[in-house]
């Protein structure tokens, strides 16, 4: 039985700040953030927006081609959770109206946390063949003005059907993973911006890389040549390109660029127009490779990494199924991209820093054009809105 990734589909904000009108304000060259990190814009979330209605966009147009009932389990992976009791899961539930025989949790490490849910999923369906798990990643980046992190903020959900015998990825036994108890990305709990030590993440991300991929060898037995194309967290788009040249080094691989662009490149695409999306990132990255690819990716094998600061790295690798074609949807992913409203940098710090005297009762003005958003919170209960 092959247990994987059987529909995928992303949502994001409908609002961005380009990267122009930031360098412009900043009075910063905008080759520093188009070529240095690697991005055009961020996608910006208005305050009715959140990690649950960014979700339940994500996930609506899986659950329009499935029977909702069968979804046995909702494993939610953020690190911007809205209640530190109640799982954003079971608003989530709610909204879509999914089953009552249903689980729902959040799982949280950084960047890390869809992966963990990715694999919890997929040990339940191998524990229970007639599972169907939606798998949720989402996240709203979100640094203090003027820090070396805002350049690279952004937001995005992903969801994902994990089932057995799945139409796009199949995933491999076997994994990679690596942790150590660092400060180089965390947020307290009173704080709504992550603090960083920006160069230094950078680091240890690379050095988690490489951890990871000698247990991963250590694991499987697999090799650097046996995969053909590879998904990196993406914070910046220029990271995943530093990714790959360290991991090509410790694979002790040479590549021609070409060989190494065509690695990684069509999985950078929708990312350096998104943002850093923290847990949806590596899956907003593998959904732009596979829109993206210039070819068929039918039996190929994809090696993933997922890094969560803190820090938790993991590598693990799929096979790309037969008929994967027929069931993405790119299209909606391009025309979400497409239709966001630009804003001018006094706006998306209206957006981040809305002016809120009461946060237990307060209603949110009309932004959000998706089919759900955040009416407001009335005695501390958040009250959400669906659109037909
Ligand atoms: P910085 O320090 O302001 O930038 O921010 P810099 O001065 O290092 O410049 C960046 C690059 O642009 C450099 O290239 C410059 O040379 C180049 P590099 O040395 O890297 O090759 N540059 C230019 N290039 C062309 N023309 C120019 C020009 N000017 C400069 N005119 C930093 C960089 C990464 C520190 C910042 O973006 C940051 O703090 N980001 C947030 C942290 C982050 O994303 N870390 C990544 C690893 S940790 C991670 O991925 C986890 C995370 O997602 C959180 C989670 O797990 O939840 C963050």
């Amino acid at each position: 039985m092959t247990v994987g990734i059987d529909l995928i589909h992303f949502a994001t904000a409908d609002y961005y700040l380009g990267l122009d009108t930031f360098a412009q304000e900043k009075g910063t060259e905008l080759e520093k953030y188009t070529i240095g990190i690697g991005q055009e814009k961020m996608s910006i979330a208005p305050p009715d927006e959140d990690i649950v209605t960014l979700a339940a966009k994500a996930a609506r147009p899986i659950l329009d081609q499935i029977n909702p009932d069968a979804i046995s389990s909702v494993l939610f992976a953020t690190e911007s959770g809205v209640d530190q009791s109640k799982s954003a899961g079971t608003y989530l539930h709610g909204l879509l109206g999914l089953s009552p025989h249903c689980r729902t949790v959040e799982l949280k490490h950084a960047c890390y946390g869809g992966t963990a849910a990715l694999q919890m999923a997929c040990a339940l369906v191998k524990a229970n063949p007639k599972e169907q798990i939606l798998v949720i990643a989402a996240d709203i980046a979100k640094y203090d003005v003027d820090s070396s992190g805002e350049a690279t903020q952004g937001c995005g959900a992903v969801a994902m059907l994990v089932k057995a015998e799945p139409r796009i990825l199949a995933i491999e036994p076997g994994s990679g993973y690596y942790t150590e108890d660092v400060m180089d990305f965390w947020r307290p709990n009173h704080r709504t911006t992550a603090l960083v030590d920006g160069k230094y993440s950078t680091k240890v991300y690379l050095n988690s890389l490489k951890q990871a991929w000698q247990h991963f060898v250590s694991q499987t037995g697999r090799r650097f040549e046996q995969i053909d194309a590879f998904c990196y967290h993406i914070p910046f788009s220029r990271m995943s390109e530093k990714a790959h040249k360290a991991l090509t080094k410790v694979a002790g691989m040479t590549l021609d660029k070409e060989r190494f662009f065509a690695q990684i490149q069509p999985g950078q695409r929708y990312n350096r127009v998104l943002g850093n999306s923290y847990s949806a990132s590596l899956f907003i990255g593998f959904c732009s490779f596979l829109d993206n690819a210039p070819g068929d990716l039918t039996e190929k094998r994809f090696g993933l990494f997922s890094y969560g600061s803190g820090c938790v790295a993991e590598f693990l690798t799929g096979v790309i199924q037969h008929g994967y074609q027929d069931v993405l949807m790119r299209q909606s992913h391009q025309a979400q991209i497409d239709a966001r409203t630009p804003l001018n940098y006094q706006q998306y710090l209206d957006f981040y820093y809305p002016t809120i005297t009461d946060p237990d009762n307060v209603a949110f003005e009309v932004h959000n054009r998706g089919a759900y958003r955040l009416a407001g919170i009335g005695h501390a209960i958040r009250r959400y809105q669906r659109r037909a």
